[in-house]
């Protein structure tokens, strides 16, 4: 049984289909979501569908049951990150799992980032835990980069794209390609004590301005701000503080190369280049009605 929590969410949803595609039958696959109302279709497609709650530990250990192999998920709630993975490990404790993967972050050793600290700590415990583990430390998604969380049309419209990157480059990566290496090594044996550096090739923003620009026939150049300026130009667009400081943050640490990584594990596991910037950014422009 492979077991994925958070399977409602996007890059849930998509493991699932990318084991689903490989040839796991559908009945050896469990959802274990928050909320099971939101998992109909996976239903429909064969997948059980448990209830997972980290914030409700007692749903956890039953939800894991019979689990060779489970996929933890982390949520988005940054400051919840560490206590929930805590818990859900604790629960595969408890029930006997066979693997725990965890869909993790780029650079895990050496990442300077605010939001790498849970991811982090979460691995440390995950391998204290004494289970056998498979780590999918996964790069900068391009879809966040291109627009997903807003921001592009704003952008467009001025013709600059802000931030704090400097040149630093980023391996971004979709997140069709993080979810379908995830259901390869998923689906593979031997996979305990593997650590996958998950990048595509690297770009900057400034090669993503260009792409964008490429695309919408609109100039668009990349403006790099000291981290400050950054943050304040962030709070008057109207996003509380703390999320600027964090986006900031991650930004300014492009410029130390916690988003960079040269490794080749990516197209190694998908058998195939990972997708490229534009096909990426094309497709996230157009589900904002931007292209
Ligand atoms: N590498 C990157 O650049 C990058 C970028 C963004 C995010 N991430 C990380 O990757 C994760 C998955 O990304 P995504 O695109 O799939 O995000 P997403 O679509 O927002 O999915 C997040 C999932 O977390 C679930 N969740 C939230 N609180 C939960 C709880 N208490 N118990 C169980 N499940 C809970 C949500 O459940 P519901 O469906 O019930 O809401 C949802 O399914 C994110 O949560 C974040 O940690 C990585």
């Amino acid at each position: 049984m492979i077991t994925i929590t958070a399977a409602t969410g996007r890059y849930g949803r998509l493991v699932v289909d990318g084991l689903l595609r490989r040839g796991v039958p559908a009945n050896k696959i469990v959802a274990a979501v928050r909320n099971p109302e939101k998992a109909a279709d996976l239903a429909a497609k064969g997948v059980q569908v448990r209830e997972a709650d980290y914030d409700r530990p007692e749903t956890l250990k039953a939800a894991f049951a019979g689990a060779d192999k489970l996929l933890l998920i982390p949520s988005a709630d940054f400051a919840e990150r560490y206590p929930q993975m805590v818990r859900a490990v604790e629960a595969a404790i408890d029930a006997g799992v066979g693997l725990v993967a965890y869909a993790s972050f780029v650079n895990t050793d050496t990442s300077t980032l605010r939001l790498g600290e849970a991811h982090k700590l979460t691995e440390a415990f995950i391998r204290d835990s004494g289970l056998p583990y498979l780590m999918l430390r996964n790069g900068a998604y391009i879809e966040v980069y291109a627009g997903d969380l807003g921001g592009m049309d704003y952008a467009l419209s001025t013709g600059t794209l802000i931030g704090s990157a400097g040149t630093g480059k980023i391996s971004g990566v979709s997140r069709d390609d993080l979810a379908e290496a995830a259901a390869v090594a998923l689906a593979s044996k031997d996979q305990a004590g593997k650590v996958y550096e998950l990048g595509g090739t690297a770009w900057t923003k400034a090669d993503l301005a260009a792409a964008v620009s490429q695309l919408t026939g609109k100039p668009l150049v990349y403006q790099d701000l000291p981290v400050e300026a950054y943050v304040q130009a962030l709070t008057g667009s109207g996003l509380p503080r703390f999320l600027a400081e964090v986006i900031a943050d991650a930004g300014f640490a492009t410029t130390r190369g916690d988003w960079y990584t040269d490794s080749t594990d990516l197209p190694r596991l998908l058998g195939r280049p990972s997708t490229p910037l534009i096909d990426v950014v094309a497709a996230t422009l157009k589900r904002n009605r931007l292209l």
